[in-house]
């Protein structure tokens, strides 16, 4: 697990970037898992300079109920934020409006599996931990399916739908058993209303109360933290340390 804290938001999301970069300059045709919210939209933009004309993405989640025309749906979302200025070569999103909701949770997964795996997966962070849609009490083991947000959650994320619209209860997200399925998991959190997360996800003990607490038993996970996100951290200053001397050949 790498601790990367840097002090602006703008210097996570370069951070996030260049990872992104190198990634699909090593493999044009890499496999990418994405997530949505406020924190990646100024990644996206960057991500727009980019050649994805050969790479597959996999959505994290979306929101039941939403057609892929809402513009409040992730689909909508991420249409708006990369795919309309940078086409992907195919790109898979849940459908909200499945009917057979478990046959469609199963064949996405499929699809993850015929696409390889996933290369690099980005997450956010939800202030409750979660990753994806995986709330707390998330199994560790999870796999695709449907969850319902907690009243936190829809509070939150009630600032990217207009005042007349409630935000969904039911959504479906990859499980927490797929996130970590992907080769190199990159979290990108930032500001003060992430810190107690932030804090339990790295330094707290690995638990379904704070799903992405389990990060911690990735073999390949970066999470990028601007300083007030990593502000109740124990051993921020040491992760600062490491990350500043860390020697060229590990990059
Ligand atoms: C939603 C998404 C998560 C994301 C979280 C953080 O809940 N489902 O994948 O991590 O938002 O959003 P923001 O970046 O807006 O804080």
């Amino acid at each position: 697990m790498e601790v990367v804290v840097l002090d602006k938001p703008a210097d996570v999301v370069a951070h996030g970037f260049t990872l992104v970069q190198k990634q699909v300059e090593r493999k044009p045709d890499s496999v990418l898992g994405l997530a949505t919210g406020a924190t990646m939209e100024p990644l996206y933009k960057l991500m727009r300079e980019l050649d994805l004309s050969r790479a597959t993405t996999f959505n994290l989640d979306e929101y039941v109920g939403l057609s892929s025309d809402h513009p409040c749906s992730y689909a909508a979302y991420m249409r708006k934020h990369l795919f309309r200025q940078s086409p992907v070569k195919e790109h898979h999103l849940l459908n909200g409006l499945a009917k057979d909701i478990p046959a469609h949770c199963r064949a996405f997964e499929e699809a993850i599996e015929v696409a390889g795996g996933i290369d690099l997966q980005l997450l956010g962070l939800g202030t409750d931990g979660h990753i994806g849609f995986n709330e707390p009490g998330s199994s560790l083991n999870s796999r695709t399916r449907l969850k319902i947000l907690t009243p936190s959650t829809r509070r939150a994320n009630s600032k990217h739908f207009p005042p007349d619209e409630t935000v969904p209860q039911y959504v479906l997200t990859m499980g927490v058993g797929t996130i970590m399925d992907a080769a190199h998991c990159v979290l990108l959190a930032h500001g003060s209303s992430k810190a107690r997360a932030v804090a339990g996800a790295v330094e707290g003990g690995v638990s379904a109360f704070c799903p992405a607490s389990v990060l911690q038993m990735h073999n390949r996970c970066t999470f990028i933290v601007d300083s007030e996100a990593a502000a109740e951290l124990k051993l921020r200053d040491y992760y600062r340390t490491v990350f500043e001397n860390k020697p060229s050949w590990m990059e």
